[in-house]
């Protein structure tokens, strides 16, 4: 979505006078978000940074550790990522999320620093460390006086913030609303998000961008236009499978997220990815900063299946040095991992149901299918797949290959079967045969 019309957040994020407090809805940045005209006619601009033309890989610190990060646990993590193969299969962005800063509170009462006790070399040099082994560094940031965690935040200092995010070699940004306020007016965040958008673009460095707002103000309609690359389409995922209703009436586990998707597909694509939230996979239910129980083996693999067939960013949320084999199994896995990644970046739709089973599928550069069978029920049941009925695609004869099993199968002529158990996910990719 590369041109697009946005001048009208731009010039009222320039021109138009700021909210004062005391106002129905109360952001953290209420005492510097300006207020949005969005009716002006304007010409277009081009916000495209030409980044995430698949959608980022890497590692994120919030899932296990929230806030408990410092410049060793970095360190190791890149350390370990370098030798149990994740870094080979494209787990390239270590992502600080919120607890870098120095200073909790409002900003006006403190600057934007690092801390110095948790990061004692500072930003620029684990910048230097993470390019130099080879990864790409994110950092974490927010609109409002304070962030999530109630650290400073950039309140209405962006220009000066992405300079110094780019001075330190910042590859990626996290700018999150802080996910307390459903009701904030769609203009105002689009028009902060705008303003860090613009002032990143006008670094000399290229930082993917990711709009932070809780899939909230149906963000995903908007965020790519105002030069967003990535951008949460839910609440905070939490570490369950299947939660009955949301955990803490807030959180989203994995079979939520993956339905608040269905109807976002069309949004998504090389430059601008729906963001299902970083993933699960290894937290077991051990997490210093989620809430859940933790899943199975199956279930996470699915999750995983699932994150990647729909082309979420694959952020790995857990402790990287402590993955088990299994784990390191289902995050490594290249056949899965092609899904995520093929240059089309086309995600999977829901294409057919049947009773508590579901077929999602894809279309691949190569001219294959990604397809996923799933069984959200707690009794195992038989999936059966046809190209034709299912897929609306006129391939009478055609092979699979099954993408955990790492096994090709085929060629068949008629519609295939498998039993899947309960919340496990059987993934194939699957190739017409020219006639015989
Ligand atoms: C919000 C986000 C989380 C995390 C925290 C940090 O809750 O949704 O992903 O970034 O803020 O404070």
């Amino acid at each position: 979505m590369p041109h697009v019309t946005l001048l009208p957040f731009l010039l009222s994020a320039l021109l138009l006078p700021h909210l004062t407090s005391g106002q129905s809805w109360s952001p953290s940045w209420n005492t510097t978000v300006p207020t949005c005209n969005t009716t002006t006619p304007l010409p277009t601009v081009n916000l495209t940074n030409h980044l995430a033309l698949t959608p980022p890989m890497g590692w994120s610190s919030w899932n296990y550790f929230g806030p408990d990060i410092n410049e060793t646990l970095i360190k190791s993590t890149i350390d370990a990522m370098l030798t149990n193969g994740l870094h080979a299969a494209g787990y390239i962005y270590i992502n600080l999320d919120d607890g870098w800063q120095r200073y909790k509170g409002r900003r006006s009462s403190h600057p934007l620093e690092v801390d110095p006790v948790k990061f004692p070399s500072g930003m620029k040099s684990l910048a230097d460390y993470a390019h130099t082994h080879g990864f790409k560094l994110g950092i974490y940031s927010g609109p409002g006086e304070k962030t999530c965690a109630g650290y400073t935040g950039s309140a209405g200092h962006a220009r000066e913030d992405a300079e110094m995010f780019a001075s330190w070699g910042i590859d990626h940004l996290k700018y999150d609303s802080c996910c307390s306020h459903a009701s904030a007016p769609q203009s105002e965040v689009q028009s902060v998000m705008l303003d860090m958008s613009t002032a990143l673009l006008a670094t000399d460095r290229g930082i993917v961008f990711h709009a932070c707002h809780c899939g909230w103000t149906d963000i995903w309609t908007w965020a790519a236009e105002i030069g967003a690359n990535q951008w949460r389409i839910g609440q905070d995922i939490s570490d369950d499978f299947n939660y009955p209703g949301n955990r803490e009436k807030y959180y989203f586990d994995v079979l939520d997220m993956l339905d608040r998707g269905a109807n976002l597909t069309q949004y998504t694509g090389p430059g601008h990815w729906n963001d299902y939230d970083m993933l699960i996979v290894g937290l077991n239910g051990e997490s210093k900063q989620l809430v859940g129980t933790g899943a199975s083996n199956v279930e996470y693999r699915t999750h995983f299946s699932l994150w990647s067939i729909v082309c979420s960013p694959l952020l790995i949320g857990s402790d990287i040095r402590s993955l088990s084999a299994y784990d390191l199994a289902t995050l490594t896995n290249s056949d899965i991992i092609a899904l995520n990644q093929d240059p089309l970046g086309i995600p999977a739709e829901l294409v057919a149901e049947v009773g508590e089973t579901q077929i999602y599928a894809k279309e691949m550069a190569d001219g294959s299918m990604g397809i996923a069978l799933l069984n959200r029920g707690s009794a195992t049941a038989d999936v059966t797949m046809s190209p034709r009925r299912d897929l609306t695609i006129p391939w009478d004869v055609y092979k699979m290959r099954d993408l955990w099993k790492g096994k090709d199968l085929g060629p068949y002529d008629i519609p295939f079967t498998v039993e899947v158990q309960p919340h496990e996910a059987r993934v194939y990719r699957m190739w017409k045969c020219a006639p015989a």
